[in-house]
């Protein structure tokens, strides 16, 4: 599986520095090309000389030690590396990456890499539960940095906690499994909405919702880390557009439509997570309302629902829909479900403290025609877009689409 691929190791200062030696020797023993760059803490543990004999490769330790005067060290690594691995990360490391700082070599070679990037961390419990450490972590995740989480046991600083690094036998599997399921979508085409639509009514003013777009942003870059061709259409939002995801900018729900139905027929998959507005102004000023009347009336006219016309139009496609309730969720989330026609469902209550609008967290339940799928507790909404495509991609294999049943009747409409 590592066969042909280029890993770059990135080792820092920390006693389990020992460790990454022999997830050196794994690696390259699995058919990788394994290039090592150490920070000056981790050459105090073990000597480069060590990771150049298992690696049979170079060791970089310093930005402007340029070996070959045809290439830029760090962007070459940067650029050729099929994934970027830090064992140990040290709690240094993880904030610079975080606040992107570039100071040293594996520092500036991290910023230039568009490569995914997977980080075991080891250090003493404290630091390790230390809310900047935690901040930063949690800044990484939601850049789509996946982490090889600490064990607990006996620490070299004496303590007993959470913070001994992986063992590399389980980094390994990561390691594998991560290759695997880059292939799992290859050939398949997905398509996220995201954020709230802008239903203008006069140059300067809007209706919309707090959609940050945050669920949709991390469906899209979790699919493309599938190995999806992945669309994103998307409202404004100010979060960045994750590597390799083909971006449409969109404002109204109409606008969202039109790029929606005009790649439908050529799609696989759909995740409908954006919150579109349900109506618009029936008349759109084309210049700024001035201040004179005591009372301003907005009249309304409905949007069309572009998950329903999704819904009776799918032949093969597989429909994720998705839903904000405050009450009655079940009884809400399977009446959506069957009116729109979806193959899923995830409903989110957004009245819960961490779930929904906004925030970086979620709280969901899935639903399919037969009914409850899968309860997904609090969590970020990263790991909700991994189990998410885990779902789907489970019944994708047997998926062989479904046809829209007309005259559904119900009575409250959303
Ligand atoms: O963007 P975030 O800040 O990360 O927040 C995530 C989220 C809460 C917006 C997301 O998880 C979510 O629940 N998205 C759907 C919100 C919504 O509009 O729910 P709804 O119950 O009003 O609509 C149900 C479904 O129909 C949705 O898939 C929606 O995209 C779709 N719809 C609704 C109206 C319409 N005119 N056209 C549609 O396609």
């Amino acid at each position: 599986m590592l066969k042909g691929k280029t890993i770059v190791l990135g080792v820092t200062g920390g006693i389990a520095a020992f460790k990454a030696a022999a997830l050196c020797s794994k690696l390259k023993q699995a058919g990788a090309s394994v290039h090592v760059i150490m920070t000056q803490g981790a050459t105090k543990f073990v000597t480069p000389l060590t990771f150049q004999s298992l690696s049979r490769n170079l060791v970089f330790t310093d930005t402007f030690d340029e070996q070959d005067p045809s290439e830029i060290s760090h962007i070459n690594l940067a650029d050729r590396a099929d994934l970027f691995i830090i064992a140990p990360a040290t709690a240094n490391i993880l904030a610079k990456i975080a606040h992107g700082i570039a100071d040293d070599m594996l520092s500036t070679t991290l910023l230039a890499t568009m490569a995914p990037v997977m980080i075991a961390p080891a250090m003493n419990v404290h630091m390790y539960e230390h809310p900047a450490t935690q901040n930063n972590m949690q800044i990484l995740r939601e850049r789509g940095v996946r982490f090889i989480e600490p064990g607990v046991g006996q620490l070299a600083c004496g303590y007993v906690g959470k913070g001994r690094l992986s063992e590399p036998d389980e980094i390994m599997l990561e390691i594998q499994s991560f290759f695997q399921e880059s292939q799992l979508l290859k050939g398949k085409k997905v398509l996220v909405t995201a954020g709230g639509t802008v239903e203008r009514i006069d140059p300067v003013r809007y209706i919309s919702n707090d959609s940050s777009g945050k669920m949709g942003y991390a469906l899209a870059g979790e699919a493309r880390r599938l190995g999806a061709e992945v669309t994103l259409v998307a409202t404004q939002t100010r979060l960045p557009i994750p590597d390799g995801v083909d971006f449409v900018k969109v404002n109204s729900a109409q606008d969202m439509m039109d790029e929606v139905l005009s790649r439908f027929d050529t799609t696989d998959v759909v995740f409908k997570a954006a919150a579109v507005s349900d109506y618009r102004p029936i008349e759109q000023l084309d210049h700024k309302m001035k201040k004179s009347e005591e009372e301003w009336v907005i009249r309304l006219v409905k949007n069309p629902d572009i998950l329903q016309t999704l819904g009776q139009r799918k032949t093969t496609q597989f429909v994720v829909g998705f839903a904000a309730e405050t009450n009655n969720l079940e009884a809400y989330a399977q009446d959506k479900l069957k009116r729109k026609n979806c193959d899923l469902l995830v409903a989110n209550d957004v009245s819960q403290e961490g779930a929904g609008f906004g925030v970086d967290t979620n709280i969901a339940q899935v639903f399919d025609a037969e009914g409850l799928v899968e309860v997904l507790p609090l969590q970020s909404k990263q790991d909700m877009a991994r189990r998410l495509l885990q779902i789907v991609t489970g019944r994708l294999a047997s998926h062989a689409g479904s046809v829209y049943v007309q005259g559904n009747d119900f009575s409250e409409e959303n």
